[in-house]
């Protein structure tokens, strides 16, 4: 890794970021905020990037990073992967997109549907937003409830009824066993928080509760078996056990929202705790870099897109579903994913969390770690968070977060801005070490401070 120039700083933890500052200053005119996804909007600007080669990212700078976000996870073989590439290269001389499905549709859907073992059918659209409201409307068209339950602080996308109690705050959220529904974004209306019902992550008492209380009216129950938000915590098998039975017994849809989670095995992520779900919505790494988004399941769910004897329950459709770009990328990713590479990120992710908790352990530094498989999340609490409510950083704990963040870009690793990091496949031992060893540096300067 070419040394990381440090030079010109406005701030003494960042990399000298002029160019990225000025292209800020240069987008604010013409995009509303700057910039375009409020997931990278960091304060008083975000880095730029340049170009990107398996685990390195290059700023327009050019400051060259250690990669540990991987565009929030979706990255699973780092930058500028050479099998998608090349499958890229190929499909681009045959075309971009057509007013008709192609053969690797077919493809790609024969690849998954072969992959999990309860699917049956997909259908593909753009995004993992996309994916979860068509989960959902697949589930209210089939049940004809108007309901659906969701944990608190879960991140799901930008639908309208998910994104309740998404940044409950201690003023808003009530009480821990029965916590309120929040509106997340003004001018939602009342009807979206009252037909979303908000659970208590792992809490299955209080959780069983809520559920009876509404049984009759939810289409589906909403689940991430490792939700970001909520702390990065593995879902309870117990937990989950509760919430499958629950929700088979009452004609309930189980919808898992793997588009983080399909990480979690090469059979997906629900398979992973032995369970099966009733519909999946997923994208990230399916496409291989490229923008995707699926839903997934046995074919009696997935029927309600099925167009074939006329208008569908729930008609789905989108100029740029199951384009050909994202198909040729999607299979490519996934076709270089055995159960070996996942066996090994496993592995590697186990590392990760391992010398980081006893780095922090014998550093004295007041920090933890949470994640499974390739995905881990580092809080500034001594303690692992249970629950959203743990990991909810007030706005002091958030500045102290940002400067870590800052400070570890300054040493050049890039993580989110929750500390959430993931691995990708041409990580080794050697980079886990490298980014260690910055967030060591970046922590003990911080406890400094
Ligand atoms: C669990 C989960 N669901 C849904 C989404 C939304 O996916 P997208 O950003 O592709 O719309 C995300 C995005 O990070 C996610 O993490």
């Amino acid at each position: 890794m070419s040394k990381i120039k440090i030079s010109g700083n406005t701030d003494s933890t960042r990399p000298n970021l002029i160019a990225s500052a000025e292209l800020f200053e240069r987008g604010k005119r013409v995009i509303t905020g700057g910039n375009t996804r409020l997931a990278i909007s960091e304060r008083p600007h975000p880095i730029y990037f340049a170009r990107g080669t398996g685990v390195h990212l290059v700023d327009v700078d050019g400051n060259t990073y250690l990669d540990f976000l991987n565009n929030f996870t979706a990255l699973i073989h780092g930058h500028s992967y050479r099998p998608v590439l090349d499958r890229l290269h190929h499909q681009l001389e045959r075309g971009l997109s057509f007013s008709g499905p192609t053969e690797l549709e077919v493809e790609f859907a024969e690849l998954l549907c072969g992959r999990v073992p309860y699917f049956d059918q997909i259908r593909f659209m753009n995004s993992g937003t996309e994916a979860v409201m068509y989960a959902i409307k697949a589930a209210r068209a089939l049940t004809g409830r108007p309901k659906i339950a969701k944990f608190e602080g879960g991140f799901h996308g930008s639908y309208d009824p998910i994104e309740i109690s998404l940044d409950s705050t201690p003023a808003n959220w009530g009480s821990r066993s029965a916590p309120n529904a929040m509106p997340y974004c003004a001018g939602m209306s009342e009807s979206v928080t009252a037909d979303t019902v908000v659970l208590p992550f792992n809490e299955l008492g209080a959780s069983r509760e809520i559920l009876e209380g509404n049984k009759d009216k939810l289409a589906a129950v909403v689940i991430d078996l490792l939700p970001q938000r909520v702390g990065l915590v593995p879902m309870k098998p117990s937990y989950l056990s509760f919430l499958r039975e629950f929700t088979a017994r009452h004609g309930i849809v189980l919808i898992s929202d793997e588009v983080m989670s399909f990480r979690l095995s090469f059979h997906g992520g629900i398979t992973r705790f032995g369970f099966e779900a009733d519909l999946c919505a997923f994208a990230k790494i399916i496409g291989g870099g490229l923008p995707i988004g699926a839903v997934g399941g046995p074919s009696r769910f997935m029927l309600a897109f099925d167009s074939a004897n006329g208008k569908p329950l729930v008609p789905q459709a989108g100029t740029l579903s199951g384009n050909p770009m994202s198909m040729a990328s999607g299979i490519t990713a996934m076709q270089s994913l055995s159960e070996q590479d996942f066996q090994r990120l496993d592995d590697l992710g186990e590392y990760a969390r391992s010398s980081l908790t006893e780095m922090f352990r014998r550093e004295g530094l007041p920090y933890s770690v949470t994640g499974i498989a390739s995905m881990f999340r580092i809080h500034l609490r001594s303690e692992a968070p249970k629950d959203y409510r743990e990991a909810y950083a007030a706005p002091e704990q958030q500045e102290k977060m940002r400067m870590l963040v800052w400070a570890l870009q300054g040493r050049g690793v890039i993580v989110s801005p929750t500390c959430q990091l993931c691995l990708s496949t041409p990580m080794s031992t050697d980079h886990v070490d490298e980014m260690v060893t910055s967030v060591r540096a970046a922590a003990q300067m911080l406890e400094a401070a």
